[in-house]
C-alpha cells in the first residue's frame, strides 16, 4: 500500500468528516496531488519513523480544526486571539510537545488544503524556474522546512541557510533534509527573524518565507530584512494569510493590497501573486479568509 493510500484508509477509518476535504485538495490536480502527497509523505516517513501516518493525520485534523474553531472566535469577537509573539512564543512555538504536533499538522496541510494545492503548484511551476542551480536561498521560519527542502531537491547545486524561532523546528527540519537527501546543503539556526536585519546585505540569490508575516507584530521589519538580504535581481516566494485567525496569528491583514505595499515598499517588484480561499466558510461568514502567494523580485534599478 502506498503511503498515500494509507493516508486515505485511516482517514476514513479514523477522521472520516475530514476525508471530504482531502478528497476536494485532490480533486484540483489529481496528478500533481497523488505526486506531491506521496514525495511528502515518503519525506515525513523517513523523518519521524514508525507510525507517521496516523500521527501526523491526528496533527493535521486538530490543525484544521483548531484554525475553525479560532475563525468562528474572530467572526464573533472581530479580533485575533492573540496579539503578542511573547504569548505565542511561551504558548506555542517554546513548547516541544505543542509544536511538534502543530508542525506536523502544518506541513500536511500544505498539500492536504484545496487552496494550498494551488499555492504548492504555484511554488512549483512560477517560482522553483527562476531558482539558479547554484542559487544560495535563505528560509525564514522554515518550521518543517518543507519548502526550503523542496528547491534544494530540485536544484542540485543550491544551499540553504533556514532560521527560525522555534527549537522544534530546528530538529524537525534537520531531519526531514536529512529524509530528502540534502541535509549536506542546509543549515538550521534558531533565531528570531526580527533580528535577520543584523546579516551582511545582498548575501542571497533566493528568500522563502511561507507563513510568517501574520505572526509578526512588525509585518514590515520582514519585507525590510528580504530586501536587505536579496541581491538585486534575486527572487522571492513569500506566503501570508488574510482574514484567517490561528492560535498564534497576531497581525490582522484584510486586504490584498496590503501584502502587495508591504513587498513594493522595500524595494521589492511583485512579479505575480495568488490569494486564494477554501471553498467553503463557516455559516454567515462575514470574512473570507485568504492565503496568498507572491513571486518577488529585488529591483536592480530605481525604476520597476
Ligand atoms: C505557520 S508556521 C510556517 C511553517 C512553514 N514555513 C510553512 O509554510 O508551513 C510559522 C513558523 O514561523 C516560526 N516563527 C514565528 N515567529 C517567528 C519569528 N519571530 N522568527 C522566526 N521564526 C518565527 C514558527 O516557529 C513556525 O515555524
Amino acid at each position: 500500500m502506498s503511503l498515500t493510500e494509507e493516508l486515505f484508509a485511516y482517514l476514513e477509518s479514523t477522521h472520516p468528516r475530514s476525508l471530504g476535504g482531502v478528497r476536494e485538495a485532490r480533486e484540483v490536480a489529481p496528478e500533481r496531488f497523488d505526486a506531491m502527497c506521496e514525495l511528502f509523505l515518503d519525506w515525513g516517513a523517513a523523518a519521524s519513523g514508525d507510525n507517521f501516518i496516523p500521527g501526523a493525520v491526528d496533527a493535521f485534523v486538530d490543525f484544521s480544526n483548531d484554525v475553525l474553531m479560532e475563525q468562528a472566535r474572530y467572526e464573533r469577537r472581530g479580533t485575533y486571539k492573540r496579539s503578542t509573539f511573547a504569548e505565542c512564543e511561551a504558548e506555542v512555538y517554546g513548547k516541544r510537545d505543542v509544536m511538534d504536533h502543530y508542525l506536523w499538522g502544518a506541513y500536511l496541510t500544505n498539500f492536504l488544503w484545496a487552496h494550498h494545492v494551488d499555492i504548492a503548484i504555484f511554488f512549483e511551476d512560477r517560482f522553483l524556474r527562476r531558482v539558479a542551480k547554484d542559487a544560495k536561498i535563505v528560509e525564514i521560519a522554515p518550521g518543517h522546512g518543507q519548502f526550503g527542502i523542496w528547491a534544494l531537491t530540485q536544484r542540485p547545486g543550491t544551499t540553504l541557510r533556514g532560521f527560525d524561532i522555534s527549537p522544534s523546528s530546528m530538529v524537525i527540519a534537520n531531519k526531514m533534509a536529512a529524509a530528502a537527501g540534502v541535509a549536506d546543503r542546509a543549515v538550521y539556526e534558531r533565531r528570531d527573524a526580527m533580528d535577520l536585519d543584523q546579516m551582511e546585505p545582498d548575501c542571497a540569490d533566493v528568500v522563502i518565507c511561507s507563513f510568517l508575516v501574520e505572526h509578526l507584530e512588525q509585518p514590515h521589519k520582514l519585507y525590510e530584512t528580504i530586501g536587505r538580504l536579496l541581491k538585486p535581481g534575486g527572487v522571492a516566494f513569500t506566503t501570508g494569510a488574510l482574514t484567517a485567525a490561528h492560535a498564534d496569528h497576531i497581525f490582522e491583514f484584510k486586504r490584498e493590497s496590503e501584502l502587495l505595499h508591504l513587498a513594493e515598499d522595500h524595494g521589492l517588484r511583485v512579479l505575480e501573486s495568488l490569494s486564494i480561499g477554501p471553498s467553503r466558510t463557516l455559516p454567515r461568514a462575514k470574512q473570507l479568509p485568504r492565503s496568498m502567494a507572491m513571486l518577488l523580485q529585488r529591483r536592480k534599478h530605481d525604476h520597476w
